[in-house]
Parts: structure tokens; C-alpha cells; sequence
């Protein structure tokens, strides 16, 4: 079975998840590492038994045999370092948010289509275990068709420690965390084609918003809320998990704090746990997400293989990112906006 040799860009806080979760996959292998900041490059060189280090992507690309390239750092170097694995002709993988603009992002994908190569946006929480568990109570038709629903992230988690630089950017937490929660919106109940969204910041000491409400409406006629605030404080703080409801013409889904599912039908109710698996790297309360990216990055391997496009192309998350900057346009100036992407 060919084994595909990748090489990661960018060694920092959410890269380990990464290599931890490339480690126990069969198809892959992260042969070289890039990092502009040397000290970090060779600290995760060591801790992932990696030799290869370079300080910057031209020299990798430049000495390395490579299959794909993993793109794990922060928005600003996306699309230049998109643009050039592509032009290397190698498949490339981007972080979230996959560029700063629409604008770069619609020249990312057009940059991979040119080259041939696939492009594949890590967009992970769609491949929560609990998320994909709602996803197939829905399809399954026991709550007939969905015509409500909220996905729902509420916390006080100190997420600035880990990533300071989240609190100096204008933009926060739709961006960052919000991005996700819309996805999964479109993942559970199809294309948006208007959406309203308030904001505001609580928290003095960052520059962006913090508290986000967003209003969807769906091409399929459902209505959605999209909710996310890192400045809710409650007795048990669910981060980092996404809450879901769902109202259908014969039942419901509440996907509760807890991985509590629970469905109820015309059978009656059934509560299961959609617990995710506590890999053996994976700590408490993260393992929710890093059982994702062993998840989305298994899906790359397998979509390498098969020729398949990934679920989430950068094609696909164009539409994510028209979301967001649809959010910060309705928080801005009040207006409900169109989106032209509804199915
Ligand atoms: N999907 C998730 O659940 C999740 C969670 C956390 C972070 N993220 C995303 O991961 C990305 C990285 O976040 P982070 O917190 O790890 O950031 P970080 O600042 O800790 O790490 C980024 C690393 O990239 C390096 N870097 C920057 N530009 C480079 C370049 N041109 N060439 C080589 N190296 C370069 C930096 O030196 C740094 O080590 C962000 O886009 C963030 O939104 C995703």
C-alpha cells in the first residue's frame, strides 16, 4: 500500500495535534518539517523523531520527495503557502480560516484547480464523532424533515493563553470558532441563503467580538441559530463541546453537554452517548477535537487514494467563509444578507 510522504508547515500549538494524529495513520507518513522559528522547529522535530527541519517552504519543497504538503499555520501565510505547494504540483491541506479574504480563497482554489492538485480545507469539528452522530439521526428519517435547529458553542475557556494572537486580531470569535459552528450548520441542514448575525465583546482586554448570534435561513426552507460566546460563565463549562438541537416534522435531536444524544420519534425517546474516543495522545477536554483530526486527516489519505474530492474542499469551505463574511456584514451595517450558494 503506497504510503504518502507529507510535509507539515508551521510547528505550533495546534501542528501537534496534527502529528500525533498523522503518527497512527497507516497511509501517511510527515517526512520534513518547516518552521520560521528555528526553536520550535527543532523542539517538535525531536518530539515527532523528525530530521528533516527547514526554515522556510521553498527549501523544503526544494529538498524533499513530497506526496502532499500540510498547511498548519495562522491565516496570514495561507495562500501563499497554498499557492506554492500547488505550484510544486503537490495536494496541499490548509488550516482554518482558509484565507483572509474571499477573494484569496477563490484565487486558492482557483490556483489548485489549475495545478491539478487537490486542496482540502481542515475543517474538522463536521468529523465530530457526536456531529456526525446527529448528522445520521437526521438522515436516518426518524424525525422526519428538520425544520429548525441551533448549533450552539457557549464557553469561558481561556483559550487566549494557548493563542494569544486571537486577541489581537479586529476579528475574533466568528472567525476562529464560529467558522466551524457554520459549517456544521450547512453540514446538518444544507446551503444557507440569508443570514443575520449580532455581535458583541464582553471581554475588555481582546480586540474583537466574543459573543456572536447568527440567524440562517436554509435553501430547504429550515431556519437555523448559530450561537458562539467565549464569554458565557457556567457552573460546568462544556468547552470545547458544540451543542446541537434539531426540531423535525415527526421528532427532534438534542445533542446535549455531555455527548448525550438524545431522539425522539414517533417510537419514543432514546438517549445514547456519542461519546468520541480518548486517543492515546489525547488529553481531557481536547479529545473531542483531536479525535477530529485523526478523523478529517484519515479522510484526506483515503481521498488521495480513490481520487475522491474531499468534504471539505476548498471549494466547499468557499461557501463556509462566504458565511463568515456574510456574518460580519449583517453585524456591521444590520442587514440581512443574501447568499447566492443555497441548493
Ligand atoms: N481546527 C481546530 O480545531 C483548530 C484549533 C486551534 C487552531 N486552529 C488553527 O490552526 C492554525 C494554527 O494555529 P496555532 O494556534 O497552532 O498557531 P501558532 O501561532 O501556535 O503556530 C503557527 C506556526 O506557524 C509558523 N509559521 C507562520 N508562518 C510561517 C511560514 N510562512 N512558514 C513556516 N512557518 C510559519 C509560526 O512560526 C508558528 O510556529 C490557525 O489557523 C488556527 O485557526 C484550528
Amino acid at each position: 500500500m503506497t504510503r504518502f510522504r507529507g510535509g507539515l508547515v508551521g510547528c505550533g500549538f495546534f501542528a501537534i495535534n496534527h502529528l500525533h494524529a498523522w503518527r497512527d495513520i497507516e497511509g501517511a507518513e510527515i517526512v520534513a518539517l518547516c518552521d520560521t522559528d528555528r526553536e520550535r522547529l527543532e523542539a517538535v522535530g525531536r518530539q515527532f523523531g523528525v530530521a528533516r527541519l527547514y526554515g522556510d517552504v521553498e527549501a523544503m519543497l526544494a529538498a524533499e520527495r513530497l506526496d502532499f504538503v500540510d498547511v498548519a499555520t495562522t491565516v496570514a501565510s495561507h495562500r501563499a503557502l497554498v499557492e506554492r505547494a500547488a505550484a510544486a504540483g503537490l495536494p496541499v491541506i490548509c488550516q482554518k480560516p482558509f484565507a483572509a479574504s474571499l477573494e484569496d480563497a477563490g484565487a486558492m482554489v482557483d490556483c489548485c484547480a489549475h495545478a491539478g492538485v487537490p486542496l482540502m480545507v481542515h475543517e474538522n469539528f463536521r468529523w465530530q464523532t457526536p456531529i456526525r452522530a446527529v448528522r445520521d439521526a437526521i438522515e436516518s428519517g426518524a424525525i422526519g424533515e428538520p425544520f429548525w435547529g441551533r448549533v450552539s458553542f457557549r464557553s469561558a475557556y481561556d483559550v487566549f493563553s494557548a493563542q494569544p494572537y486571537l486577541a489581537q486580531g479586529e476579528r475574533f470569535i466568528i472567525e476562529d470558532l464560529g467558522i466551524h459552528s457554520l459549517d456544521i450548520a450547512r453540514f446538518l441542514f444544507g446551503e444557507a441563503a440569508r443570514l443575520t448575525a449580532r455581535t458583541r465583546r464582553v471581554n475588555p482586554a481582546i480586540r474583537g467580538e466574543d459573543v456572536a448570534t447568527m440567524l440562517l435561513d436554509h435553501g430547504t426552507g429550515a431556519t437555523s441559530v448559530v450561537d458562539c460566546s467565549y464569554a458565557t460563565h457556567t457552573k460546568s463549562d462544556p468547552f470545547p463541546e458544540t451543542l446541537v438541537e434539531v426540531d423535525g416534522t415527526q421528532g427532534s435531536i438534542r445533542l446535549a453537554q455531555g455527548y448525550r444524544m438524545t431522539v425522539t420519534s414517533r417510537q419514543g425517546s432514546v438517549t445514547s452517548d456519542v461519546s468520541p474516543r480518548l486517543l492515546p495522545w489525547a488529553e481531557r477536554p481536547w479529545f473531542n477535537i483531536q479525535e477530529s483530526v485523526h478523523a478529517i486527516q484519515k479522510h484526506w489519505v483515503d481521498c488521495l487514494r480513490s481520487g475522491a474530492e474531499p468534504a471539505t474542499s476548498g471549494r466547499d469551505n468557499l461557501k463556509t467563509l462566504a458565511l463568515v463574511e456574510a456574518a460580519y456584514r449583517s453585524a456591521t451595517d444590520g442587514s440581512s444578507v443574501e447568499l447566492d450558494s443555497a441548493a
